[in-house]
């Protein structure tokens, strides 16, 4: 049997379950194929699994590899296989219910699966699926963002916000975000009209009403937000089902997402980055081995950009 280094876990827990192993080579099936990993994007998703947080819903059989961002090289073809080719260079955000992508080898579906942009390397790449897809899925799926109107994006400088607000002012909108001071430079550079500093300001008394909320944290951050969404607009969450009561009382709308893989938005993500509209900063980029580090970064809730972890 052949074998890759990948990082597992065997239980739930913290970071000392991460386990980096010899484990065995998934072989692609009917529709799916087998993919050589050249990075891993690490997403706060990772260690929200590893802790166990998500069992209820995604019942994952353990051991488990985690990590579903990914760029690489087709390597194999499963049968039924017929818009891919062995050598394609691709990128991915993978079903979340398998094996991720902290290893050498990952199976992902065809459907899943898109050439990654041509202008950037696998580092670059793999950081882009699971926040370019949540960006789009939440800015324009969701929310229906059109050029004019306001958005206010909730951790701008982080893994999500950074590309949602390079997708917002894409698509001609007026962008507001919040981070803390430091960070201000970096999303002026990215575009953003005006930066909140969550420290020393409420975005709730600075922030003229808009027509969309990009909420990236929930809790406190959530509720408070619904005082800034105009009558009419909406407040799109990743991190926790908004309140339909409060979005009533607003005259609103609301909107949880759970981003889906999606092979069509990623060829579209690819094009505006080999277009230079977008561009996924990575802050860290750690190998493989080094994917405890990886996720104690993302965990600690500050990372400008993404992090990556480098394969090949
Ligand atoms: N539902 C879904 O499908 C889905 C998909 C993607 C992500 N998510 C969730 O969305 C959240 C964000 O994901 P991510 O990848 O963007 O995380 P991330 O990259 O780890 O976010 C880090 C950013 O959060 C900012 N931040 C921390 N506290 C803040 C505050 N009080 N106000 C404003 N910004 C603050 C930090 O900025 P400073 O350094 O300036 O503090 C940092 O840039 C995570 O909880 C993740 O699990 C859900």
């Amino acid at each position: 049997m052949k074998t890759m280094k990948a990082v597992c876990i065997y239980s739930y827990g913290g970071p000392e379950v991460l386990t980096y192993e010899d484990a065995p080579r998934p072989h692609p099936g009917e529709g799916e194929v087998l993919v050589r990993i050249h990075a891993a994007g690490i997403n706060p998703v990772d260690w929200k699994i590893r802790e166990g947080q998500l069992k209820e819903m995604l019942h994952h059989t353990l051991p488990l590899v985690l990590g579903w961002d990914v760029s690489g090289v087709v390597e194999t073809l499963g049968t039924g296989v017929h818009r891919l080719r062995v050598g394609d260079e691709v990128y991915s955000r993978p079903d979340i219910f398998r094996d991720g992508a902290y290893a050498e080898f990952i199976v992902i579906k065809e459907a899943e699966v898109a050439l990654k942009p041509k202008s950037v390397d696998h580092l670059h790449a793999a950081v882009l699926p699971l926040a370019g897809l949540t960006a789009w899925q939440t800015l324009f799926d969701a929310a229906g963002l059109a050029a004019g109107q306001r958005v206010l994006i909730h951790a701008a400088a982080g893994g999500v916000g950074h590309i949602a607000v390079q997708l917002a002012k894409w698509k001609g909108a007026h962008v507001i975000g919040t981070a803390a001071a430091r960070n201000h430079d970096f999303l002026r550079q990215l575009g953003v009209d005006q930066m909140v500093d969550y420290d020393t300001e409420r975005f709730e008394e600075v922030v003229q009403p808009v027509d969309v909320v990009l909420d990236t944290m929930g809790g406190d951050i959530q509720t408070r937000s619904w005082k800034v969404v105009k009558r009419g607009g909406i407040l799109v969450s990743v991190a926790s089902p908004p309140s339909a009561e409060l979005a009533t009382a607003h005259g609103a709308q609301q909107a949880f997402v759970f981003t889906q893989p999606n092979a069509a938005q990623l060829a579209e993500i690819a094009k505006l980055v080999d277009a230079e509209k977008l561009k996924a900063v990575v802050e860290t980029t750690l190998a493989l081995s080094d994917a405890t580090r990886g996720q104690e970064l993302s965990q600690r809730g500050h990372q400008r950009g993404k992090i990556v972890l480098r394969v090949v």
